[in-house]
């Protein structure tokens, strides 16, 4: 690019909000020339940008949990709940199904803010899912990760939520994994096929469970003398490096989602 030229932020997000498409943010023009161009992707209604497209704020990220939370705690120390830190991203909403549990002791030692939100406690899925489409509007959320999130996710959010919803499951997909497929029964179900690598997998969530569009996989080995614990455990490391990895990635506007397959730009 020319120096001093610039690129109308506006110009490029009227273009792609009228087709349709999530909005990329060219970030850090001077008028001396680019020192920094960033190209980030955010969805058109957060765009708010100032006229010199000077302000950009950053990615905003949710985290759904039903257990302990060890992945949960990787993206809290990842990507700090601030404007001012140096991540792409901030995580600003844990929301679990059930109270009492390590992810909510995690959010609250971040300063995070936490919600309890029992499917059980709707009428109807739909209704659960109007609840967290409301929730995820009102933080302005630009990716929902489930993170260890056992709970079925209502169509009407799925949809709601395109492409902006993703999930780490513990084994390498499209094997091990669908309905009943979770915790140690994916392990067991590993070990009693004979494989010799398992790993994990962090996909987009759609309707099809654990079917959506692979985003990244990280594998390991599988040694005769495991057992579902042990092969747990040498995954779950694999998965503190993983899932923080694609959410940098999303943040930055790498990940491109053509048709079931996903592209990553450098
Ligand atoms: C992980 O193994 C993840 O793959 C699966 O649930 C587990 C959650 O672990 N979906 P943690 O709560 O993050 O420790």
């Amino acid at each position: 690019m020319a120096k001093g030229s610039y690129l109308s932020p506006h110009t490029i997000c009227a273009c792609l909000q009228s087709l349709g498409r999530t909005v990329l943010i060219f970030k850090g023009f001077s008028l001396t020339g680019p020192r920094v161009a960033v190209i980030r992707a955010v969805p058109s209604y957060l765009a708010g940008l100032n006229d010199k497209g000077k302000y950009m704020p950053k990615f905003k990220v949710a985290v759904m949990a039903s257990g302990g939370g060890t992945n949960l705690q990787q993206l809290l120390d990842r990507f700090p709940d601030r404007e001012d830190s140096a991540a792409s991203a901030r995580v600003c909403l844990v929301v679990t199904n059930r109270p009492g549990i390590g992810a909510l002791e995690r959010a609250s030692k971040a300063g995070v803010r936490s919600e309890v939100v029992p499917p059980s406690e709707f009428e109807t899925p739909e209704a659960f899912g109007d609840h967290l489409i409301g929730l995820f509007r009102e933080e302005a959320i630009d990716l929902v990760v489930l993170a260890g999130y056992l709970k079925k996710l209502p169509p009407n959010f799925i949809a709601a939520f395109q492409n902006r919803i993703i999930n780490i499951h513990p084994a390498l997909l499209p094997s091990f994994g669908g309905k009943g497929m979770y915790g140690h029964l994916v392990h067991e179900a590993v070990l009693a096929s004979g494989v010799k690598v398992s790993g994990c997998t962090v996909h987009f969530v759609d309707e099809r469970y654990d079917r959506g569009p692979i985003i990244a996989q990280r594998t390991v080995p599988v040694y005769h003398t495991d057992t579902a614990e042990i092969l747990a455990a040498r995954i779950l490391k694999e998965e503190h490096q993983l899932l923080p990895q694609v959410v940098e990635m999303i943040a930055k506007g790498r990940v491109e989602v053509v048709g079931n397959l996903v592209h990553i730009h450098s």
